[in-house]
């Protein structure tokens, strides 16, 4: 470091900060191809015999020939687009490149992977820099996931009678406000989170637990490891996010690993039968395609994946409130 006082001499290589300013434009390098792959300018070039001049592509794309004519020139600055000028008159062709990799009709097309990037990763590198501070915004969500369970805890335990279950694992638990729900209603009972690394971790920091020791935590991933056996197992806002396939699939754990007599306790937003409502369930759905890969479920929807798991006498109770409560047994 230069002493106070001394002035910093620019060298050749600060003076002009190319890779800088490179880096801070990448994005119109890759908006400006998703652009004209999505608007179909090396298509159009493709099934046409000759080059094509301006008003022949903005014809073609439906789009204004001012924004088509500055799109033409990025793409032949980018080498991605050849031109030719004849007797005064510009028209536009397709490098090799071009032909061979961002046409539909290709074999090698990559023009698949250009939607995809533009229409979901371009959108959700939006939110990198929430996602680098991640363990901030873990805390957020788990704070999230907890407020509900001091408005719907209570009702979602107390369901059924579940003091014959003393040994309970809440696979996916979180930082424990259900557990806590739990622990509350039944004096017998203890009850363990098994959730992920990280999870375990963040919730040990950030989350006042059980004084009495009858909340604990388990360090596991449920589609990975084995799952330690217990009379009842909590899956509370979990199968709404996986398919019914990945569904069966912990489901089927989960059974091999309860006990006989034992149970599962399914704890989710439940659709009506016919899908009409309720609405918050509607739109937990609706939400649930944007950031999962599952859905919200009805009663017989969930019925169906607990016994296919081996579950037997589902029942169902609906609280009035969000959350309802669907009991398995072993
Ligand atoms: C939607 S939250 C539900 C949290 C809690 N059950 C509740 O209702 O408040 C899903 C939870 O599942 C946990 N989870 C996701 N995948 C998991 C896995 N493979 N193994 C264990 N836990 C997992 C997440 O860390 C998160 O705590």
């Amino acid at each position: 470091m230069e002493p106070a006082g001394t002035t910093t001499t620019v060298t050749t290589a600060a003076a002009y900060p190319r890779k800088i300013l490179d880096y801070m434009e990448g994005f119109l390098v890759s908006k400006t191809l998703f652009t004209a792959c999505e608007l179909g300018v090396f298509d159009l070039l493709a099934s046409s015999q000759h080059p094509l001049s301006l008003e022949e592509v903005a014809l073609g794309i439906r789009a204004s020939q001012d924004g088509t004519e500055r799109l033409l020139a990025a793409c032949t600055g980018l080498d991605l687009l050849n031109t030719h000028t004849l007797e005064g008159q510009v028209t536009y062709s397709n490098t090799e490149q071009s032909s061979v990799y961002l046409t539909q009709s290709s074999p090698v097309s990559l023009t698949q992977s250009i939607h995809y990037s533009s229409k979901t990763i371009y959108l959700c590198w939006h939110y990198l820099t929430d996602a680098v501070r991640s363990e901030e915004e873990m805390v957020k969500f788990m704070q999230l996931m907890n407020s509900i369970w001091n408005i719907c805890g209570r009702d979602v335990v107390t369901a059924f009678n579940l003091s014959p279950f003393t040994t309970i694992y809440d696979l996916g638990g979180c930082s424990g406000a259900l557990a806590k729900q739990c622990v509350l209603a039944y004096p017998e009972c203890t009850v363990t989170i098994f959730d992920l690394p990280k999870v375990v971790k963040t919730s040990r920091e950030h989350f006042v637990t059980d004084d009495n020791q009858r909340v604990s935590f388990h360090e596991g991933d449920f589609f990975k490891d084995a799952l330690p056996d217990a009379d009842l197992y909590i899956l509370a806002r979990i199968l709404h996010d996986w398919t019914d396939a990945r569904s069966i699939e912990l489901l089927t754990k989960v059974y091999r690993a309860c006990r006989p007599g034992g149970g599962v306790l399914v704890v989710e937003a439940l659709l009506c039968e016919d899908g009409s409502g309720p609405l918050t369930a509607q739109l937990y759905s609706l939400n649930m395609l944007v950031q999962t890969e599952g859905k919200e479920r009805t009663a017989a929807e969930y019925t169906a994946l607990l016994t296919a798991a081996g579950f037997q006498n589902v029942q169902v109770e609906r609280t009035g409130k969000i959350y309802d409560a669907v009991l398995g047994r072993k």
